[in-house]
């Protein structure tokens, strides 16, 4: 069935507004709560060279390929899909591969926002001193008791999920461009202050060692999967998020040029994240693989015991929850823009629905913290398996098809008008994107299957 989709749509008031708002998408959680503690389970420097190598050759390219498809779709993800395939006189069934990217966003948000909660749980703990005079084992407690809480987890989910909605519902543009244009600046320079007090916190060189210096024995075909899988999810690719961002974006704004800016900001806060981090947890004799609780359990450490602790506490937790607010609304903005086109639901409804079902999810994703924790399948539980599941699998499937219809269906033609580059570095992103991003996705499969 093809719809006769509304196009409602709006533009960016500027390069730079659209700049701010990806950026905004892909620094998040992803950054600084998810690189660190992976990059701690997967035993450091080799990790982050396999990481940075998939940002280089496919998330990059990828990113060029999305937002071009998005600002030539001009619609919501499945509407984009179909109509770019009718217009390369493919199949209209691509539209398919906006589901698949709604479905994943809807699964990521469910997990994120229990997250996020955890971070606004965080600045009430800072805000109340709670930081002060404790030793590493209070503060392993304090997240511990706040892991074990159904109630204060539910809580604080339930407060960032509403805080999302409250923003998605009234447009992106209003108060989004603005905020994000003060708070990026003020996330970068606090963790400047963390990387700042971890020079001098004692264990400074053996934490660059581990985040620097590759140990090719520790990494296995899981850790090869895990790395490639979060390039995606940090710059946010593989699922729409950029695509419907890429459709705001006014023509003749160079899309090369604006994506390196992009996942260029977005690698240095990850591994300035890294940089705070790692030094806290070998000085502190704190397990480097203890997973999602990492930062929760070094940076208080160092806010407990710095001058200024109880000002740079709060404020580190609040822009961490105002880092994870301006990615939520783009994991949900797919679904909504969908909704609004294809089934004229106004903002309101449509957030209303997306955001009960997330919410609802997300209850079950807190519960797996504590009173289901038991309740395994594959050895996961559910926070892990929604993790593995859109991070590992769906994400590169949906970059997968994402460079394949950029590169091989779309008529070279319409993407070179769309991404108007120098000849020769549409040569390059052609090349990336018809062989480089589809076999090295590829051959990870393989490889976790165990064909190699
Ligand atoms: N990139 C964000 C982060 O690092 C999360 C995010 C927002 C995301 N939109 C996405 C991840 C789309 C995957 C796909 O925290």
């Amino acid at each position: 069935m093809i719809n006769t989709p509304k196009t409602t749509h709006s533009e960016w008031s500027s390069r730079f507004a659209f700049i701010l708002a990806a950026t905004g998408s892909a620094v998040g959680l992803g950054n600084i709560w998810k690189f660190p503690y992976i990059t701690g389970q997967n035993g450091g420097g080799a990790f982050v060279l396999v990481y940075l190598g998939c940002v280089l050759a496919l998330g990059i390219p990828i990113m060029i390929a999305e937002i071009m498809l998005g600002r030539r779709g001009h619609l919501s993800p499945v509407n984009s899909m179909q109509s770019l395939a009718i217009e390369a006189g493919a199949d209209s069934r691509w539209r398919y591969l906006g589901w698949l990217g709604m479905i994943a966003g809807f699964l990521i948000l469910a997990y994120y926002s229990v997250i996020a909660g955890w971070s606004m749980a965080y600045i009430s703990k800072a805000f109340f001193g709670s930081f002060f005079s404790s030793d590493a084992s209070d503060i392993k407690n304090l997240f511990d008791d706040l892991m074990q809480s159904p109630i204060q987890q539910i809580f604080w989910h339930t407060v960032f999920m509403l805080i999302t909605l409250q923003v998605v519902m009234r447009g992106v543009k209003g108060g989004l461009e603005k905020a994000v244009q003060l708070l990026m600046p003020a996330l970068f320079f606090i963790l400047l202050i963390l990387v700042g007090y971890a020079m001098t916190s004692g264990a400074y060189n053996e934490g660059i060692k581990f985040l620097f210096s590759p140990d090719f024995s520790k990494i296995n075909a899981n850790a090869v999967l895990t790395a490639m899988g979060h390039a995606f999810f940090t710059l946010s690719l593989g699922m729409g998020s950029i695509m419907v961002y890429g459709s705001y974006l006014p023509k003749h704004i160079s899309i090369a040029k604006t994506t390196f800016v992009i996942a260029g900001a977005d690698t240095i806060v990850a591994l300035l994240a890294g940089i705070a981090i790692f030094p806290l947890v070998f000085a502190n004799q704190l397990e480097v693989g203890s997973g999602p609780g990492l930062i929760f359990q070094t940076l208080p450490l160092a806010f407990g015991k710095m001058g200024g602790g109880w000002l740079f506490g709060v404020l580190f937790f609040v822009l961490l929850f105002l880092a994870a607010l301006t990615s939520s609304i783009s994991l949900i903005e797919p679904t909504i823009a969908w909704l609004e086109e294809s089934h004229q639901w106004d903002r309101k409804k449509a957030c209303i629905w997306a955001g009960s079902g997330c919410w609802l999810l997300g209850i079950a994703v807190v519960f797996s913290f504590n009173i289901w924790s038991g309740h395994k399948l594959f050895d996961k539980n559910l926070f892990e398996l929604l993790d593995y599941l859109t991070a590992n699998l769906m994400l590169p499937l949906g970059g997968l098809a994402i460079a394949w219809f950029a590169g091989r269906i779309m008529k070279t033609r319409d993407s070179a008008q769309e991404l108007e580059m120098p000849e020769s570095d549409y040569k390059i992103w052609q090349f990336l994107i018809q062989y480089v991003s589809p076999a090295a996705v590829f051959l990870v499969f393989l490889h976790v299957l165990g064909v190699f």
